[in-house]
């Protein structure tokens, strides 16, 4: 059946709207209501004029039906006066002391008619009720919301600014490189590490075959063996996909593999269970006995999210861990830790003590993970000089046809920028997110990609509705430091309910707290300058990748970022700022020469990828 939203009310602990005497004349126009949320036991009070209303959960008949509300296992009553349309009507009230009662709780009011076909009382209660969008903030939130607004928006001035210092830092990294290729990370002498990838070939799309790839860094762990066709075309896929916070050795530690006390060995162990556990599945590698024997050895393509030093494509040193990571902070200075030493040579040695089935072929950052990938994906689009990941961290890679020229081997070139630290646009919550952090050794570094990527926004849009609701707020869930992720941030910053109804239960199940819709509004805005000012950064990084690499300006030939990370993948409202940021900045005629690809899960399928590269060039 076509229905229609009719409009959106709030049932309020103080005036309920109620529909009496639905006039029998406009029973071709049959509402029906129905909870917003989730589809569970949706509380149809009646979807067709021959069955009148629906049963409850109950089973009871009408007149009285009962359907779960949307906030946790509550139920409320809608009680249907008059047994049937005629004459009839609806009350939506909630019964005084019952558990909803003071719940904010919206509702929604669907008809099957035509705009003509409303009857008044409908529109009654929509006037009484309903609240519309686009309302201007109440003085009181607006005085208070005002200084959060310039706080959180970057000028063009500023971007300009931070525009050439980010460019101005590229230059000083290749300079550095050039003069020792060796030399370690002075973060004194550059604030990017612009680091060596050794990739040497850029896919084509032509690539055949069945690749493995093992993605380590974002919230998930991920063994990945695809089939590439040739023509950019991508087959069977098959894959696991395991959150490490979540796993064992260590179940009783709330950072599970990825905690201080878990060792290296533990850790690689694990991993190298997974890739194997996936290859005799799938039959590539061979299980016990003397087929095992004769098993050739898979080679496969490492992730790793991490900014690593690298001599050689398959060795890579972890500079030091990003995204709160610990693991094996506990035995620094031994084997057993990872900071500072080899993860394609430990990965390997956990190989070997499981029999040696598999070997790292390659180590590769996620950003260029997802360049390649789309590389191969797109190789009709203009070429891809940038890969992007606006994830759980953020950084960036970017092709530099001058390589040689810097002392590189490799093509791409990892920036880490999420060390960027000039002209930034900081404010006060920043500094603290920043202090708060538990391992102090985190504290002070990647303060740019602190406020662009998904691991910090839900933090400070937190701290900044807190700074505004202290008193509201005050003994509730929502003081405690992380109880509002970015994922339900970003849920609340695309919320376009009438009534910011998402918004309204996001809130509740995170902090069991209710707000006034004006409440709402405030937050959903603070949200939304938050992700803004993500997406305005990381808008300035493009541009200035792009006019390093001369890829806009006059004559210029375009170029596509390949962008992964689920900030921008699952966002629609932050895609669409990121563009506009980069039309503000530069104009409609270059941003246009700027093409942003989304690169799902590119960062794992583009190990596979390079693996292919190499071994078909
Ligand atoms: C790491 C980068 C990585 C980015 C995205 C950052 O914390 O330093 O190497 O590319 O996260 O995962």
């Amino acid at each position: 059946m076509k229905t229609n939203r009719l409009s959106s009310f709030v049932l309020h602990p103080c005036g309920p709207p109620r529909v009496t005497c639905i006039p029998s004349k406009h029973r071709s126009a049959m509402p029906f209501v129905t909870s917003w949320t989730r589809g569970v036991g949706a509380a149809l009070l009646s979807h067709s004029p021959s069955t009148s209303f629906s049963r409850g959960e109950d089973g009871r008949p009408s007149p009285w039906h009962r359907w779960r509300f949307p906030f946790s296992n509550r139920r409320g009553a809608a009680h249907c006066q008059g047994g049937g349309w005629q004459g009839g009507g609806i009350d939506l009230s909630i019964p005084a002391g019952h558990a909803t009662y003071n719940l904010y709780m919206p509702v929604t009011i669907y008809h099957t008619g035509g705009p003509g076909d409303l009857p008044p009382y409908l529109q009654a209660v929509a006037s009484s009720g309903g609240l519309s969008q686009g309302v201007p903030l109440e003085p009181s939130a607006e005085i208070k919301i005002k200084p959060i607004r310039s706080l959180l928006s970057v000028g063009k001035p500023q971007m300009i600014m931070m525009i050439s210092e980010f460019m101005e830092e590229m230059n000083k990294g290749l300079a550095l490189h050039a003069a020792d290729p060796s030399a370690h990370w002075d973060e004194k002498k550059c604030c990017f590490k612009m680091l060596e990838t050794h990739i040497d070939h850029i896919p084509t799309g032509s690539e055949k075959g069945v690749y493995y790839a093992v993605d380590v860094g974002g919230t998930n762990f991920r063994v990945v063996r695809i089939e590439l066709l040739g023509d950019g075309k991508i087959g069977k896929t098959s894959r696991i996909k395991r959150d490490l916070k979540q796993l064992p050795p260590a179940p009783e530690k709330p950072k599970g593999l990825l905690d201080a006390s878990v060792k290296q060995s533990e850790f690689f162990g694990y991993l190298a269970d997974q890739v194997i556990q996936v290859g005799k599945h799938e039959g590539d590698i061979a299980g016990e006995g003397l087929e095992g024997e004769a098993s050739p050895v898979l080679g496969f393509g490492f992730t790793f999210s991490f900014p690593t030093q690298q001599d050689q494509k398959n060795h890579a040193i972890l500079s030091h861990w990003t995204k709160e990571w610990d693991t094996g902070r506990d035995y620094t200075g031994t084997d057993e830790c990872i900071e500072g030493r080899d993860v394609g040579q430990m990965f390997d040695d956990a190989f070997a003590k499981k029999g040696g089935h598999a070997k790292v072929h390659g180590v590769i950052n996620d950003t260029v993970g997802t360049l390649l990938s789309c590389s191969y994906e797109n190789p009709h689009l203009p070429p891809v000089y940038m890969g992007l990941i606006l994830g759980t961290g953020s950084n960036g890679c970017y092709y530099e046809p001058k390589y040689k020229q810097y002392s590189y081997n490799g093509k791409l070139i990892n920036i880490e920028f999420g060390n960027f630290n000039r002209s930034l646009p900081e404010t006060d919550i920043d500094k603290q997110v920043d202090a708060d952090l538990s391992n102090k050794a985190d504290v002070g570094r990647q303060r740019f990609e602190k406020m662009v990527s998904g691991k910090y926004l839900g933090e400070i849009s937190r701290r900044f509705v807190c700074s505004i609701m202290a008193d509201k707020l005050k003994g509730t869930k929502a003081e405690l430091i992380d109880s509002l992720k970015s994922e339900h941030a970003s849920k609340i910053v695309q919320d376009e309910s009438q009534n910011l109804e998402i918004t309204c239960l996001t809130l509740f199940e995170q902090w069991g707290v209710t707000f006034s819709l004006n409440e709402l509004r405030a937050i959903q805005e603070i949200c939304r300058l938050v992700f803004d000012r993500s997406a305005s950064l990381a808008a300035m990084s493009i541009v200035a990748v792009a006019l390093k690499a001369d890829r806009i300006g006059r004559n210029a030939e375009g170029m596509t970022v390949a962008i992964d990370g689920s900030l921008y993948t699952q966002n629609p409202w932050y895609q669409h700022r990121l563009k506009q940021h980069i039309v503000d900045i530069v104009g409609r005629e270059d941003a246009q020469k700027v093409h942003l690809q989304i690169a799902d899960d590119g960062s794992g399928k583009g190990a596979a990828v390079m693996v292919a590269a190499d071994q078909q060039a």
